[in-house]
């Protein structure tokens, strides 16, 4: 196994402070998060957290709701969870420019204890896990209480719903803060399969040399969920599957495998520009040509819906990278809710190869990543059908990232909670890569949106997608 230092260093102490301490994400996600990175001895030697939220609770009964986090969580309660709770504190009573609430005086109170732990000055770490609508407000409130400098801020998706909106949050945000202390988060680019895709492809001369239009006629990104939204649907009707899955996870993942070598992949900087790059070249979408939306039968029944609504569940997009390397190759991106199945596949499809076989083949290779859980890397060849004729079959030779020797798969929200640690922006996007996702978003949010067409729920969604392949079809299904 050869390990590539990451040029940063963990602090030696870090104040993580937590905004919706007491939300959804923050039990589900991020609190069991943090303690993965502290199980896997990720974290600072001296750290705190800080729960900050609107509701008035003490810091037992904020202890009690991290206990319950974790207790929920897959990896269930550590056996030292009482040291964990030790190391929490709660700030009640909000926190924006007018009025912090009781965040200034208990940052103070934990800055005393762990100054009795250590001489370091701490990291604090400030994790937005809130709606939107809060982040622009809390990034005031850390310029007006001097809570800014020197710090590092996580926001959440999204971040920003169209260019225009992006444009003028991070114009907000920036007015308190640096873009390198900025880490707006997309957990798609924390995932083991997502990661691999740069170290696969230029460690290996068996990918490296064949990941161009010269080999790949297409790439498929396909995310299709069995997942229905009814528990979420005031956020569904007011965004659609479109807004919440290609701007921030579909496209930064197209981004990752249509980059550029980067200078060095021991410089995150040089991975950041090189993914940054990549998004800057997708060509504006043309949704009447490129496009296709689809609602499941049924989606207008759930109670918060409008009857008449005309929101996504699905989209289908055929995106163009206008890059020497990617010109006239389709990158088909798919993802839906009530879908025929669950799974998350990058699929480069292969053209033919030349040669005495090349009529006879008609399922061609491919290069596949699946990036759902710890990741698989796929194979698609053709190989002899064994037995005495000669006549050619398809197989899929598969690597379970699971089975690599030495690999010990980390979540990709612990995995990103540690590089913020370690200031390793690598796997953020930066605001010219989101400008350029968004830019490229911008005609599906205007007038020639097209209207979304009904499919039946368990389905793989509206026919009409079929063309956007063609002549290939989606490898997960039609
Ligand atoms: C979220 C989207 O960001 O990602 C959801 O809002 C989607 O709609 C989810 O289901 C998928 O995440 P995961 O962790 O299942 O890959």
């Amino acid at each position: 196994m050869t390990t590539y230092e990451s040029p940063q260093s963990l602090p030696e102490a870090a104040i993580v402070v937590l905004y919706g301490a007491t939300g959804d994400l923050a039990s589900r996600m991020v609190l069991p998060a943090i303690d993965e990175v502290r199980r896997r001895g990720l974290m600072p030697a001296h750290w705190r957290l800080v729960g900050c939220s609107t509701g008035r609770l003490d810091d037992d009964a904020f202890r009690d709701r991290v206990a319950a986090a974790l207790e929920g969580s897959e990896q269930g309660t550590p056996d030292d969870v009482d040291e964990v709770l030790g190391r929490v504190r709660y700030a009640g009573g909000g926190f924006s420019a007018e009025d912090p609430g009781d965040l200034p005086g208990v940052l103070n109170e934990v800055r005393e204890d762990l100054a009795g732990e250590t001489d370091a000055e701490p990291l604090v770490l400030h994790f937005l896990a809130v709606p939107p609508g809060a982040f622009a407000p809390i990034a005031r409130g850390l310029g007006a209480h001097g809570l800014a400098e020197g710090a590092r801020v996580v926001f959440e998706k999204p971040y920003g719903t169209s260019l225009e909106s992006f444009v003028e949050l991070d114009g907000a945000v920036k007015e308190v803060l640096d873009e390198e202390q900025i880490f707006r988060i997309d957990h798609f680019l924390g995932k083991e399969g997502v990661q691999t895709i740069y170290v696969m492809r230029f460690a290996n001369q068996l990918f490296g040399s064949e990941w161009s239009r010269a080999s790949v006629e297409q790439v498929q990104i396909d995310v299709p969920e069995d997942l229905d939204v009814a528990n979420r649907i005031g956020f569904y009707e007011a965004t659609g599957a479109a807004l919440d899955m290609i701007v921030t996870h579909l496209f930064q993942v197209a981004g990752q495998v249509a980059m550029e070598p980067p200078r060095s992949l021991r410089e995150p900087a040089a991975i950041h520009q090189a993914r940054e790059d990549a998004l800057r070249s997708f060509r504006p979408l043309e949704p009447a040509e490129d496009v296709v939306l689809g609602q499941f039968e049924g989606y207008r029944d759930i109670e918060g819906v409008a009857p008449d609504s005309e929101q996504d569940t699905y989209v289908a997009v055929r995106l163009w990278v206008d890059s020497e390397r990617w010109r006239g190759v389709p990158f088909l991106l798919r993802t839906g809710k009530r879908m025929a199945a669950k799974a998350q596949r990058i699929t480069l499809v292969l053209g033919p190869p030349y040669g005495p076989l090349d009529p006879e083949l008609d399922t061609p290779n491919s290069i596949q990543i699946d990036f759902s859980g710890s990741g698989e890397v796929r194979l698609g060849i053709t190989v002899k059908t064994p037995g005495p004729d000669l006549t050619y079959s398809s197989g899929t030779a598969v690597l379970d990232l699971d089975d690599v020797p030495g690999g010990e798969p980390i979540s990709p929200y612990a995995s990103l909670i540690h590089d913020v640690l370690l200031g390793d922006r690598s796997l953020f996007t930066t605001a010219e890569a989101l400008q350029g996702a968004f830019t490229a978003f911008a005609p599906l949010q205007g007038d020639a949106r097209p209207a979304p067409l009904p499919y039946v729920p368990g389905s793989w969604g509206p026919e009409e997608a079929r063309r956007l392949p063609a002549p290939h079809e989606w490898f997960l299904g039609q």
